[in-house]
């Protein structure tokens, strides 16, 4: 892939190194267009380094600049910051060349969704399953083997609060009797999503029912056999109803584990922990004390089983990276969880790392920061509850289907359903991975701006102009002319893009591609409004513009598939 500022800073480097300074350049996109397409700004360091006057400096580098004609309008600015553009004939060459798919022999684990059975997917889910789906097609981009998994909350109290509650509604069922094995319990994804809050709130008030409710977690994980008939029935109806969920997302997984896949790893685990010396006993419970003197933030134990025997969230976690390393040796296991779970994620890193359960792979935690409501709030529904994921879908889907072309009759709800799903995920990947944001669902659905519906339309719109132009037997051939200076503005802007994708994967977010696809979109709808291709009359000069509308749309078509947004036929 083409990395314009890395190759402006390799024939830097020669030209510093042949006169005498063994700098790395670095080469900015520039700040101030009019003077130059990139800078330079490291003069200065240099001229501070050897004592020298930058101007003086800056001066011999543009005179060897100059004699590269790869480069054109070469200049100095204020105390000596280099500005450079590129040559229209240079950038052809650029533009023209085919992008390899690269292969690298590494494997990143991404661990991302994390739903949790039995529970409605809420927008924090939303958060993870955007972010984590766009990283992995990301990663798969720039040659990595990726193995995804969905980590789904499958094996904590709220099993136990689902299978109490099911217990006292049906006591004769065959799941509380010995040696019965019928199946006699008719269970939907709409029961246990009543169930489920029900037994919740009903805990919180009444401590005999939370005692039975842990007593019944901890006979499951201990295996009871009943229990565990009923537990993979819900998990069953559950997980159906969530993948349905990530298809509709667009998101998709190598493994579709949960917390209880790491049940078998558990004993693994201990003995391990055991072998290390970790395992202390504090108060009849396990745990592993965690803090080292240089730290300066407060550092808990990490709880591994409580005094009643029953495991814990850190617990599974630990046994799912023992059981990760064990079976796929990744160079790396990412986490792309909320921010508010960082706590968890330093305890369990650093209870790995004490143990050397995984001394050769990477262990990274990506937090998220929360979509809020225009207030500032974590997103509510009218009556105060956590916003599913559903009712945020048809809040959004009212917006888009307002916006959608009055002619479109046939699959208005679906088609305006596919925006929102789009206009949300533009919106999720618009801000650094790492900041809280305000989900606005007019302002994302509105077709100007920053927003899907802006960016979908134009590229359909280009579509339109490749479909008509192949109908009038144009051709898409090499772009040969960047004469106009919004075609060049384009030109300029697409070789930006393997820069642009490196930067998104070394910060782990998605806000440089969002924003890039925003920039290019503008930069292309003015050269469209300033040349209109199909009625130029100079054929090459036509067919020229016309390729690089084809190349501004796989360009957009590819980003957007990382991004794992679809494009509609039409809107
Ligand atoms: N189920 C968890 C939740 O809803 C998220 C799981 C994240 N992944 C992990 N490996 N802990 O909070």
């Amino acid at each position: 892939m083409i990395n314009i500022n890395q190759i402006i800073e390799q024939k830097l480097k020669v030209i510093l190194k042949d006169l005498g300074y063994d700098e790395e350049p670095q080469i900015l996109i520039s700040s101030r267009p009019d003077l130059g397409e990139f800078q330079y700004n490291g003069v200065m360091g240099i001229a501070k380094t050897i004592k020298a006057n930058p101007l003086f400096i800056a001066e011999k580098i543009c005179f060897e600049l100059e004699k590269d004609n790869s480069f054109v309008n070469i200049n100095i600015a204020g105390p000596g910051f280099i500005n450079i553009s590129l040559n229209s004939n240079y950038l052809i060459e650029l533009i023209n060349q085919s992008e390899e798919q690269l292969n690298l022999n590494k494997t990143i684990f991404l661990d991302y969704g994390g739903a949790n059975v039995a529970k409605s997917l809420h927008v924090g889910h939303l958060r993870s399953a955007n972010i984590g789906e766009a990283l992995k097609r990301l990663a798969i981009r720039l040659g990595y083997k990726t193995i995804s998994d969905a980590h789904l909350g499958d094996w904590g109290r709220p099993m136990g609060l689902i299978i109490l509650e099911i217990k006292n509604r049906y006591p004769h069922l065959s799941y509380f009797e010995e040696d019965n094995e019928t199946d006699d319990l008719d269970l939907t994804n709409q029961d246990l999503e009543e169930i489920y809050p029900y037994a919740s709130n009903r805990a919180k008030e009444d401590d005999d029912y939370l005692n039975a409710a842990k007593e019944i977690t901890m006979q499951l994980q201990n295996g009871h056999s009943g229990y565990l008939r009923l537990w993979n029935k819900i998990i069953n109806v559950s997980k159906t109803s969530i993948k349905k969920i990530y298809d509709e997302l667009n998101t998709t997984f190598d493994l579709f584990e949960g917390e209880s896949d790491s049940q078998k790893y558990i004993e693994l685990l201990m003995e391990h922990l055991k072998s290390k010396d970790l395992v202390k006993e504090s108060d009849g419970a396990l745990i592993i004390e965690l803090e080292e003197s240089d730290d300066n933030a407060p550092m808990p134990p990490l709880l591994l089983k409580k005094t009643d025997g029953a495991i814990l969230y850190a617990t599974t976690e630990l046994a799912t990276i023992y059981s990760r390393i064990k079976n796929y040796q990744p160079d790396e296991i990412w986490y792309i969880v909320d921010n508010r779970q960082s706590l968890h994620f330093k305890q369990v890193f650093r209870a790995v790392s004490k143990s050397q359960m995984a001394p050769q792979t990477k262990l990274e935690f990506l937090g998220f920061g929360t979509m809020n409501n225009e207030e500032g709030k974590p997103f509510k529904t009218r009556d105060g509850n956590v916003m599913t994921l559903e009712s945020l879908l048809n809040l959004v889907t009212v917006e888009t289907e307002k916006r959608l072309n009055q002619e479109i009759k046939d699959n208005r709800q679906s088609i305006a359903r596919s925006l929102a799903i789009a206009t949300i995920k533009y919106a999720d990947l618009l801000p650094n991975r790492s900041t809280d944001y305000v989900f606005d669902p007019q302002k994302f659905s509105e077709l100007e701006g920053k927003t899907a519906p802006y960016l979908l339309y134009s590229v359909i719109r280009i579509k339109s102009l490749i479909k008509k132009g192949l109908d009038q037997n144009m051709q898409i051939k090499l772009i040969t002319n960047l004469e106009q200076e919004t075609a060049k503005a384009v030109a300029l802007t697409l070789i930006k893009k393997g820069l642009v994708l490196e930067q998104a994967f070394k910060e782990k977010s998605l806000n440089e591609i969002t924003n890039y696809l925003y920039e290019l979109a503008s930069i292309y709808n003015r050269f469209y409004q300033e040349c209109p291709i199909l009625i130029e009359r100079d054929e090459s000069l036509k067919t020229s513009w016309f390729s690089l509308s084809n190349k501004v749309l796989e360009t957009m078509t590819e980003l957007l598939n990382i991004l794992a947004i679809d494009i509609p036929e039409k809107m």
